[in-house]
């Protein structure tokens, strides 16, 4: 519907703006859960086009993070053994969960060329974007 389009085109412009405007988000995008296949969706995204577009619960960061609903920060991607690449050029990661009406519904993710520039003060900032994301769709 057009109600859709317009939820994934405002997606898609949060992505750019946040891509845009802090240094080291070099990839920011929104993945949402299909709880019936248990995997996660692409639904919009600034930065490089990935491959991974559809990502099993459970797989890398973002298949965790579905299945843990907590927040996980990823100082460095060579410490993880279940982290699926998308660049090479990637050295950190972060992804909060969304939430709607207290369910994990989706997540930000965001990828970073430097390595550990993730504090705090970006969790509790994107847990803030995802709270106002939660009311457009
Ligand atoms: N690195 C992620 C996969 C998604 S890409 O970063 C866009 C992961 O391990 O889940």
């Amino acid at each position: 519907s057009n109600e859709r389009e317009s939820a994934e085109q405002r997606l898609k412009e949060v992505c750019e703006l946040l891509q845009t405007s802090v240094g080291y988000y070099d990839w920011v995008g929104f993945y949402f859960a299909n709880e019936a296949e248990r995997t996660l969706h692409l639904k919009a995204f600034a930065g490089e086009p990935t491959d991974h577009t559809v990502i099993p619960f459970g797989k890398g960061i973002c298949g965790q993070v579905a299945v843990s609903n907590k927040n996980f920060v990823v100082p460095d991607v060579k410490a993880q053994d279940n982290y699926i690449a998308c660049s090479i050029t990637v050295k950190s990661e972060i992804v909060i969960p969304l939430f709607k009406d207290g369910k994990n519904i989706g997540q930000i993710d965001i990828d970073s060329h430097v390595e550990d520039p993730f504090s705090a003060e970006d969790e509790r900032f994107l847990e803030w974007v995802n709270e106002e994301v939660a009311k457009i769709l």
